[in-house]
């Protein structure tokens, strides 16, 4: 029983997150200015809160989770469970432990909110009046505005426009929580108004709201600090509360993991679980897989190159190194809003360089399917994006059996789908679709 569910005490909540930069195999390749010299660093820096810009820097190895926040963290539910896909593990035949951590139960529907909870915690500290960002799918959006409410903080989001048309419930919850939601590209910003000048049909992606968000924080200083929904080092820094949890819970079971895997995006769910495993991997590398799964209709990790290039669609941001597709490239309109970005996160981006991470691309048919297996055996809907990382663990578990290997694998159910069934309806129910 006690392996099915692993329930961290709420005394046991970690209450320090857990900073990579001092334990990296390579020094971080630092943030540059693009070469016809716009400050977009300084310009980036002074859109956000102070904490986050220093938190990017920091060399110290562990940072005190403010009080307010260990708060909210209880208030929404952390620590989350660590479950065991028994069901799933006996339909697949495989002798492998299959171990999924539970962020879908947050709230907003996904592991967003540890993020954005700090960054709004820091955004009031620092004066500003609302917070402005980006949303692929609008589980980053969602977030943002709940978070941002719970300060007395307005919120303004940029939501990318297909996912605007596709899921119009994750915008209509942004509202609900006082949020004012805008698909990106918007005629509102001079950014918006090139990309559609470009192509009036523009789907935008999160990369292009970035663009509009960051335009409208540095036409209204001091108002409006911008936060980021994944990349940064801060970012992953908060989302690290989930592999701290893992590794204790995992521990409670009196269990060491083999292979950990996430859905790939910016790479914030990804560094959360990972990176507090770096010192095991070190010890033994080949003990201990970390696997991201990416859309294969943005496939940065296994087909992009590793160089300097924005983060967002217009240049706005910083040259961070990275795996990249190119600042000019379009994501193709699928249901999977928030892997859809043309660059990912420098510090899994030197993971991948240093070959401690795998990486497997995978459609979106497969990774819905996945998904319906999922919800079937275990009675949970995941999201799209979370699809993606459950199609990785059963294909490890179908390794495992092949192989005969006892594995744990443990993977992170980032996000809920219950806002994405017009995805599931769509790919996998379309016409002819054999079921
Ligand atoms: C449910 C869910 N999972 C994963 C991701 C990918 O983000 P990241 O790569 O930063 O973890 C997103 C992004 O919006 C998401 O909504």
């Amino acid at each position: 029983m006690q392996e099915i569910r692993i329930d961290l005490p709420i005394e046991e909540l970690p209450t320090k997150w857990y900073n990579a930069l001092p334990d990296l195999p390579a020094i971080l390749p630092e943030p540059k200015d693009p070469a016809d010299g716009t400050p977009t660093i300084e310009n980036n820096r002074r859109i956000r809160p102070v904490a986050l810009n220093e938190q990017d820097n920091s060399a110290k190895r562990w940072e005190t989770i403010p009080g307010e926040v260990l708060e909210a963290y209880l208030r929404i539910g952390r620590p989350t469970p660590l479950q065991r896909a028994v069901s799933l593990e006996r339909h697949l035949g495989t002798p492998a432990k299959i171990f999924f951590k539970r962020e879908d139960v947050l709230p907003t529907g996904s592991f967003k909110l540890n993020s954005a909870i700090a960054q709004a915690y820091y955004a009031k500290q620092d004066g500003f009046e609302a917070l402005i960002s980006e949303t692929g799918a609008g589980q980053w959006g969602t977030a943002v505005c709940i978070a941002a409410q719970s300060y007395g903080l307005g919120a303004k989001i940029f939501m990318a426009r297909v996912s605007y048309e596709q899921k119009p419930y994750r915008r209509y919850f942004m509202k609900l929580c006082g949020g004012e939601v805008h698909p990106s590209p918007s005629n509102l910003t001079q950014s918006g108004k090139s990309f559609l000048l470009s192509d009036p049909q523009h789907p935008g992606s999160i990369g292009t709201g970035i663009s509009e968000a960051i335009e409208t924080a540095l036409a209204h200083q001091g108002k409006y600090a911008y936060v980021s929904g994944s990349n940064l080092p801060h970012v992953l820094m908060h989302q690290t509360i989930i592999g701290l949890e893992t590794k204790k819970q995992l521990a409670m079971a009196g269990l060491k993991p083999d292979t950990l895997i996430s859905c790939v995006g910016g790479g914030s769910n990804c560094g959360g679980l990972m990176l507090p495993f770096l010192p095991e991997k070190f010890k033994d590398p080949d003990s201990l897989q970390f696997l991201a799964a990416e859309s294969d209709s943005v496939p940065r990790l296994t087909k992009g190159v590793y160089e300097y290039g924005a983060g967002d669609a217009s240049g706005l941001t910083p040259l961070t190194k990275s795996y990249t597709l190119g600042q000019g490239f379009v994501p193709p309109r699928i249901h999977v809003g928030g892997l859809r970005q043309h660059n990912g996160s420098p510090l899994v981006g030197l993971l991948r360089k240093e070959g401690l991470l795998d990486a497997t691309a995978l459609s979106q048919e497969e990774a819905f399917q996945a998904g319906r297996l999922f919800s079937l055996c275990e009675g949970i809907l995941p999201a799209p994006e979370s699809c993606h990382a459950i199609k990785a663990a059963i294909d490890s578990a179908l390794e495992a059996k092949e192989e005969g290997e006892d594995r744990v694998i443990v993977f992170c159910l980032s996000g809920n789908g219950f806002f994405d069934l017009a995805g599931y309806e769509a790919i996998l129910f379309k016409e002819g679709h054999q079921c």
